[in-house]
């Protein structure tokens, strides 16, 4: 008898069961309850840790927990714990009664194991940061779920590849990291040229191979980009100039060759352009003349050849000029006295020849002066001791004749001089006494 009623009733009972929890899940209850539980599974709280309020005993202040924000129906809308030093998975959050969370913020945390799919869920996410965790395994697909989401940061992790054929397009998404993950090691994933809305985008720090797709240039609004330290190969897309919004290209340390594109110069609000570290093998264009707002570039340890062109001379608001390790010859153009903000200018292990420009001991605001292992030849002039900042003097190895003038002696900031390696002649002048920082001299 009991055996044939038993069905139906436990079918009832699981059905009511699943209509009360279906009727509680939005409530403050039941975020309360998922919120404590979750905190329950994390390792020991520091003693002023944010969750110290987080207790069923404070049910009725929900909304004034900390770290917590409520909407205007005081359900919670806002999951704000960063730098917390919490620790634990989030295996054991119950997404479930925040599906209509907003914001949900973890960052510099070490929280560990994977991101749950049940991310996905939370629609009305718009922020979401689990920047500088221990997470692993592979970011679900799920995510771009997030059609509302204009901010998502999954840097510094130990996240692994995905299936990001799986990935949709997110439209209103703004800002994207991957930044420092190391483990993602696949092509460009496809799924971020359809983001139209991106402005930030950094993929650096990980293992990202392949070429990068032309298509990138759809993505009008970026700002942004940060490629470097991947295994990207392949040439620099053509149409890199239409991005006019661009003020940062980082690719530094990938397998870049062929040349920079022309259309560079369309990039007037351009100030940081990092292609450190490729194989980039053509000469420099003249059109980097037009980039006037560049305050960093870094073409250094790449294959460039031929001269430097004198449209460098228009880039008056250079801090950094880093062009070492490549193959350029020909002479310094004076014209690159005109850089009247320049900190570091770095053109070693090239074959440039010639005299170091007259106009260059005009740059008083230098710093760091690093010309070594070209063919340089010529004198160094009195001029030098206006340059009162500079910390590095290093001109070893070049053809440099003329005895080195009194006038170091006024380079009160000078820590390094190392001009070894040239036909200077007679010795150090007597003033070089008075350079009370300085710390390393070659002379040989
Ligand atoms: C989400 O918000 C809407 C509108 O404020 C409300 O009708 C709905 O019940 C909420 N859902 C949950 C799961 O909180
Ligand atoms: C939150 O705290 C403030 C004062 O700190 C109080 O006025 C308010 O009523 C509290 N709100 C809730 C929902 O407990
Ligand atoms: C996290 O830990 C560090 C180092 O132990 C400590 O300085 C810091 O105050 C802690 N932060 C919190 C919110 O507990
Ligand atoms: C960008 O976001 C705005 C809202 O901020 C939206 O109206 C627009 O459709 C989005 N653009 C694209 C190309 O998705
Ligand atoms: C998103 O990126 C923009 C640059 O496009 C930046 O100004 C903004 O601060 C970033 N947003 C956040 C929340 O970091
Ligand atoms: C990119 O890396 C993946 C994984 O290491 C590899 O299977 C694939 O062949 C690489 N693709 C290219 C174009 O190097
Ligand atoms: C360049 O990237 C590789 C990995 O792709 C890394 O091992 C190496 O340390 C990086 N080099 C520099 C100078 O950053
Ligand atoms: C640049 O390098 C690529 C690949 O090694 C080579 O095919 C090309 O001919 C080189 N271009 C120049 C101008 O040297
Ligand atoms: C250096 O600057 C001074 C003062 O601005 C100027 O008169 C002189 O011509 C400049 N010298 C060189 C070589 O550019
Ligand atoms: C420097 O070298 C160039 C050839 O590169 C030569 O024409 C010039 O006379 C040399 N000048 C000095 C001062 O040695
Ligand atoms: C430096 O070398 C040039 C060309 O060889 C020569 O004309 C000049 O006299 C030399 N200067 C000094 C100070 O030795």
């Amino acid at each position: 008898m009991a055996a044939k009623t038993e069905p139906p009733l436990l079918f009832l009972h699981v059905v009511m069961l699943s209509i009360l929890s279906l009727q509680i899940t939005a409530s403050p209850e039941a975020q309360a309850e998922a919120l404590v539980k979750w905190k329950s599974t994390l390792s020991a709280l520091p003693p002023r840790s944010p969750l110290t309020l987080w207790s069923l005993a404070n049910l009725n202040n929900l909304c004034n927990w900390t770290s917590i924000g409520c909407d205007a129906t005081g359900t919670v809308s806002e999951i704000t714990v960063s730098g917390a030093n919490l620790s634990g998975t989030l295996a054991h959050f119950n997404f479930t009664p925040f599906l209509n969370l907003t914001r949900f913020d973890l960052s510099h945390n070490y929280l560990t194991g994977p991101i749950p799919s049940e991310i996905g869920r939370l629609t009305e996410l718009q922020y979401v940061s689990l920047l500088d965790n221990h997470l692993d395994g592979k970011i679900p697909y799920q995510i771009t779920n997030l059609q509302k989401v204009h901010y998502l940061d999954l840097g510094s992790n130990l996240l692994l590849n995905s299936d990001w054929s799986k990935f949709s397009a997110m439209p209103l998404l703004t800002n994207l990291s991957f930044y420092n993950n190391y483990g993602l090691t696949s092509g460009f994933p496809g799924f971020i040229l359809d983001c139209h809305n991106l402005t930030f985008l950094d993929l650096s720090y990980n293992k990202f191979n392949g070429t990068i797709p032309p298509k990138i240039s759809h993505l009008s609004k970026l700002k942004y980009l940060h490629l470097g330290d991947n295994q990207f190969s392949g040439l620099i897309p053509e149409d890199i100039g239409v991005l006019f919004n661009l003020q940062t290209i980082g690719l530094f340390n990938n397998s870049l060759e062929g040349r920079i594109p022309s259309s560079i110069g369309k990039l007037k609000g351009l100030s940081r352009l990092d292609l450190f570290m490729n194989s980039l093998n053509s000469t420099i264009p003249y059109e980097f003349g037009f980039c006037t707002n560049l305050k960093l570039l870094d073409l250094s340890e790449n294959s460039f050849t031929g001269e430097i062109p004198l449209e460098i001379g228009l880039l008056t608001k250079l801090n950094y000029l880093y062009m070492y390790y490549n193959q350029l010859s020909d002479s310094i153009p004076s014209e690159i006295g005109n850089l009247k903000e320049l900190l570091h200018l770095e053109l070693s292990n090239n074959q440039l020849s010639g005299p170091i420009p007259q106009t260059v001991w005009n740059l008083t605001n230098l710093q760091v002066l690093q010309l070594f292992s070209n063919n340089l030849n010529g004198s160094i002039p009195s001029e030098i001791g206006k340059l009162t900042n500079l910390q590095a003097l290093i001109l070893f190895s070049n053809n440099l004749n003329s005895t080195i003038p009194p006038e170091i002696g006024n380079m009160g900031s000078l820590q390094q001089l190392e001009i070894g390696n040239n036909q200077l002649e007679g010795e150090l002048p007597d003033t070089i006494s008075r350079l009370g920082n300085l710390r390393i001299i070659t002379l040989m």
